[in-house]
């Protein structure tokens, strides 16, 4: 049994994390602030300590490390749009949040800090599949950010007995994953679906990207916590890709509805293709990919569905109480 800190744990990627340490029998303090998380999310999980903090106070994180062997770093600003809108707040929170996670976790004496960070490091994107050597040139404050964070990460791993893996999530989808103004593409085309409203194609749709499964990023975040010796930066993708077109096919079919589509100009700055290459985490700590797209956007469309009905029950009840 590991004594286990997820910080950003009320968020998508977070809560599915804390559900699996559950399940294999670890005990979890949970740290979020609620920028963008749901309480609701661990709600299944009433064992779970939750602490509402902030990753930029020193008190709450030091409070939440105590006698704990691995951290699971997730909270963030996210996103590039809002690190635009918000570049201060994004680097108060991903940056020094995060230096002041590794400080609180050397001072207590941490195995491992497993950091999320992103493909949003790399910027335009050169030559696929993208291996971890690839340049760095971020386009946005929460790319740049990110890497400022991976790159303490990396530091304190060769100052101090620590390990510190960050992996580079690329396109991530699943449960638990609500649609919101800095929602990504499969939210975004759900909401869409579901409301019998059309999905907007920016381009001629040929883009390609590389989605992987929240399944797959938590088993990452796993085998990354438990590999002993293991410290670096890893790509965490699916090794595949699809276009966009193919994506709005597949999830009709997932969701059984018709879908119309609308195309608009393609966006500045959006990149053409995009597909990882996974072998050094394969390599490192035996990821392996195992959620075929068809299959998670099966499963993530019957929660959509889901999670639309209670929000509408939700609604009614409200307006029933007045
Ligand atoms: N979803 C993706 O496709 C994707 C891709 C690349 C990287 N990531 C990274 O994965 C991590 C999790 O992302 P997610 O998609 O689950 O997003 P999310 O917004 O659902 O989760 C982030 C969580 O961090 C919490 N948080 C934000 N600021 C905080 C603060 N100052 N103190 C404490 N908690 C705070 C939020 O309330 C939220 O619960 C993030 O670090 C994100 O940058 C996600």
């Amino acid at each position: 049994m590991t004594a286990c800190l997820v910080t950003g744990a009320a968020g998508f990627i977070g809560s599915n994390i804390v559900g699996y340490l559950l399940e294999h029998g670890h005990t979890v303090i949970a740290l979020d602030n609620l920028l963008s998380g749901y309480r609701q999310n661990l709600a299944p999980f009433p064992q779970v300590e939750f602490i509402a903090g902030d990753v930029r106070d020193a008190a709450a994180v030091e409070r939440a490390m105590q006698n704990v062997e691995v951290v699971f770093h997730l909270a963030a600003s996210v996103g590039n749009k809002r690190s635009i809108e918000h570049p201060l707040d994004d680097a108060e929170i991903n940056v020094l949040g995060t230096l002041r996670v590794l400080e609180a976790a050397r001072r207590n004496g941490v195995r491992k800090v497993v950091f999320s960070s992103s493909a949003g490091i790399f910027g335009e994107l050169k030559t696929l599949p993208i291996r971890e050597d690839h340049p760095v040139e971020p386009d946005s404050p929460y790319g740049a950010d990110k890497l400022g964070a991976e790159k303490l990460c990396l530091a304190y791993a060769k100052l101090y007995p620590l390990e510190c893996v960050a992996l580079r999530y690329f396109n991530v989808y699943g449960v638990n994953q609500r649609y919101d103004a800095y929602g990504n593409v499969i939210p975004i085309f759900a909401h869409k679906i579901l409301r019998g409203e059309p999905v907007t194609i920016f381009g001629d749709g040929e883009q390609t990207r590389d989605f992987v499964n929240v399944r797959d990023v938590v088993q990452a975040n796993y085998k990354a916590a438990m590999a002993r010796g293991v410290s670096g930066a890893f790509n965490i993708a699916s090794g595949t890709r699809v276009t966009i077109n193919q994506l709005v096919a597949m999830m009709r079919d997932a969701s059984g509805l018709p879908v119309t589509i609308e195309h608009g100009a393609p966006r500045p700055g959006d990149v053409r293709h995009s597909l990882a290459d996974i072998s050094a985490a394969a390599n490192a700590f035996g990821y392996a990919p195992s959620v075929d797209l068809a299959n998670g956007l099966n499963e993530y469309m019957a929660w959509a569905k889901n999670e639309m009905r209670n929000q509408a029950g939700a609604r009614v009840n409200a307006a029933a109480r007045g």
